[in-house]
């Protein structure tokens, strides 16, 4: 995976430009609202959407497997802490926790067990009562169907190249560990998507008395 990646960072470099998502830019104003001063960002890229967050005066870190996207992302925002490593290693043991965890535009890439795995990394991360969002493409985008199937809400749209789609039902029961804030479809870059805004349940206080 990090070769495919490396290889497209090289040829393509800034491949979704320099301005952050529309998607981002409205998370920020949740964000403000909630308090919010740190965030960990999965799959980062070359930080579009994190350079958004720095500007605005958070601090973010960054998971990204690709040392190329790392190597640009550095020069194009100083500000970020990239870390390069794997949203699947399930040791990552960062050196805090986050106020939030922001996970968008990479659930298609990965299988559902993988998901499980990268979704467990975000909840390991974040803090108590924060926040966790989480966009994927959804089953209304228009490849869905196109190709081989291969698994419930799985094509391979080409050959080689497999499309994990997720659907309401999966954003609605996501983990049990996550309370849902917020669900809707939207379609950006001309991709139908769907996103969750989830807390994290305050794990301490559910046997107090
Ligand atoms: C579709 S791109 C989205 C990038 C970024 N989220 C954005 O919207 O600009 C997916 C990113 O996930 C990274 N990636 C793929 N597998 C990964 C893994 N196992 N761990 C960390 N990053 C990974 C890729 O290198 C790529 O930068």
């Amino acid at each position: 995976m990090d070769n495919f990646w490396n290889e497209r960072y090289i040829n393509e470099q800034f491949i979704w430009g320099t301005k952050p998502s529309e998607f981002t830019v409205l998370c920020e104003k949740y964000l403000q609202k909630n308090k919010v001063k740190d965030i960990l960002i999965m799959g980062i890229g070359y930080g579009r959407n994190g350079k958004y967050f720095t500007e605005k005066g958070y601090h973010v870190d960054g998971i990204e497997i690709s040392e190329e996207a790392v190597k640009i992302g550095k020069t194009f925002d100083p500000k970020i802490n990239f870390i390069k490593g794997s949203i699947l290693d399930l040791n990552i043991e960062l050196d805090k926790r986050y106020d939030a965890v922001y996970c968008c535009d990479i659930m298609q890439l990965f299988p559902r067990i993988e998901q499980k795995i990268i979704i467990k990394n975000c909840i390991k991360n974040c803090k108590n009562n924060g926040i966790i969002i989480i966009s994927c493409i959804s089953n209304k985008d228009i490849l869905y169907g196109r190709g081989k199937n291969i698994g419930e809400n799985s094509f391979e749209i080409k050959e080689g190249h497999i499309m994990y789609f997720t659907n309401e039902e999966q954003i609605r029961n996501i983990d049990e560990e996550l309370e849902l804030i917020q669900i809707d479809y939207f379609i950006e870059e001309g991709r139908n998507r769907i996103y969750g805004i989830y807390k994290l349940k305050n794990k301490w206080s559910k046997n107090c008395t």
